[in-house]
């Protein structure tokens, strides 16, 4: 199984992604084609804009992976992609992709879950990452903590009730005037450095509930109206605000980060406490999806993993956010366990559509 080349295919979202990865770990190759410019366009994702974003780059994209692992399509010994949660229109632009390539070449298909994708990748970084283990995924559209038994058996332990902690991270970066073409989240980490996290008295969500859910719609509503009562005008650039205009974002951005990390905090911690009950024997957290490439996240639940002595698995920052290496990587995993699909046959019945 050290053999194995997979090509892994990503595209429930915003980005089109592609990666070549080996049984053995190694990464042969990666790509990700963002849609930043469209999202700061259009201030958020529209779901037919997204798929026809996706159509124009997806064989490029693959291309592109191919080429730079020095590979071609009959080198590989299996397609994987992710089948879900996402924009329908979105993901099956990835999954006609694999059907197209795996029935070209008679390669077996893995289907991937994007959220699964996002834990497992931490076991591609860290090799002593057995099961059991726990992990807090956090991204745009989810916040769950879950417990990781095996492949493909987990129990969840919380989840968001509304909005995910990525959501408020974007929308904070909007009100607060942030350039959006790169994603907001690391703008407002950015900003953040420069800010007095203790300035803006922000309360902490959920505190009332003694459970591992989560809740980012009260503090999005928070932070919106601490930037009304300071009259901050998003309309204005930050790069064109006075120092005062400038000092007075910072400091939101900083409080609402300490407060939105807080709120991980105390769940992490539950979680931790909850899930050694069930599974003693459990060394690590991993912390993945885009907001575990936020510098000040990982510090924070670093403090709070120490004091239940396990370690926190984080991996490097592009790996954290969409990207085809977990999708392969999982794909791998699944195939070793005897999960995956036949060879499509060559011509899709889509394609007749
Ligand atoms: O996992 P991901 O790439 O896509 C989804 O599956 O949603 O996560 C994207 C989210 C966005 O909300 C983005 O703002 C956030 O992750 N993000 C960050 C950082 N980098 C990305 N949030 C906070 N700090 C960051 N450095
Ligand atoms: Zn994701």
């Amino acid at each position: 199984h050290d053999n194995l080349v997979v090509l892994g295919i990503e595209t429930s979202c915003d980005d089109t992604a592609a990666a070549i990865v080996k049984g053995n770990g190694e990464i042969l190759s990666q790509v990700v084609s963002s849609q930043a410019d469209l999202l700061a366009q259009y201030g958020g994702v529209a779901p037919k804009m997204a798929e026809e974003a996706h159509s124009r780059v997806i064989d490029q994209v693959v291309q592109e992976a191919l080429d730079k692992a020095s590979l071609t399509e009959k080198d590989l010994s299996a397609v994987a992609v992710t089948i879900g949660p996402g924009l329908s229109l979105c993901l099956r632009v990835g999954v006609q992709k694999a059907r197209r390539v795996a029935g070209n070449f008679n390669l077996p298909i893995i289907s991937v879950h994007h959220m699964e994708a996002h834990a497992i990748v931490a076991r591609l970084m860290e090799k002593e990452l057995q099961f059991p283990f726990l992990a807090l995924l956090i991204s745009g559209g989810h916040n769950l903590l879950v417990l990781a038994h095996d492949l493909g058996q987990y129990t969840q332990l919380g989840t968001t009730i509304d909005d995910a902690i990525g959501e408020a991270f974007d929308k904070t970066a909007k009100w607060l005037g942030l350039d959006l073409r790169k994603s907001g989240g690391p703008a407002v980490e950015q900003l953040a450095r420069e800010g007095d996290a203790e300035s803006v008295k922000f309360s902490i969500p959920m505190k009332q509930h003694k459970d591992c859910n989560f809740s980012y719609a009260g503090l999005k509503t928070q932070v919106r109206l601490a930037i009304a009562s300071r009259n901050i005008d998003a309309k204005v650039p930050i790069s064109c605000a006075s120092s005062q205009d400038r000092s007075s974002r910072a400091d939101i951005a900083a409080s609402f980060q300490r407060v939105a990390v807080l709120h991980l905090e105390e769940r992490c911690e539950r979680a931790i406490e909850w899930a050694l009950k069930i599974e003693p024997s459990i060394k690590h957290l991993v912390v993945s999806g885009g907001v575990a490439s936020n510098q000040y996240v990982r510090a924070r639940l670093d403090h709070v993993v120490n004091k239940y002595s396990l370690r926190l698995v984080c991996p490097p920052p592009n790996l954290c956010t969409d990207n085809g290496v977990m999708i392969a990587w999982t794909g791998i995993e699944n195939f070793r366990a005897g999960r995956y699909d036949p060879p499509p046959p060559a011509k899709d019945p889509e394609d007749f559509k």
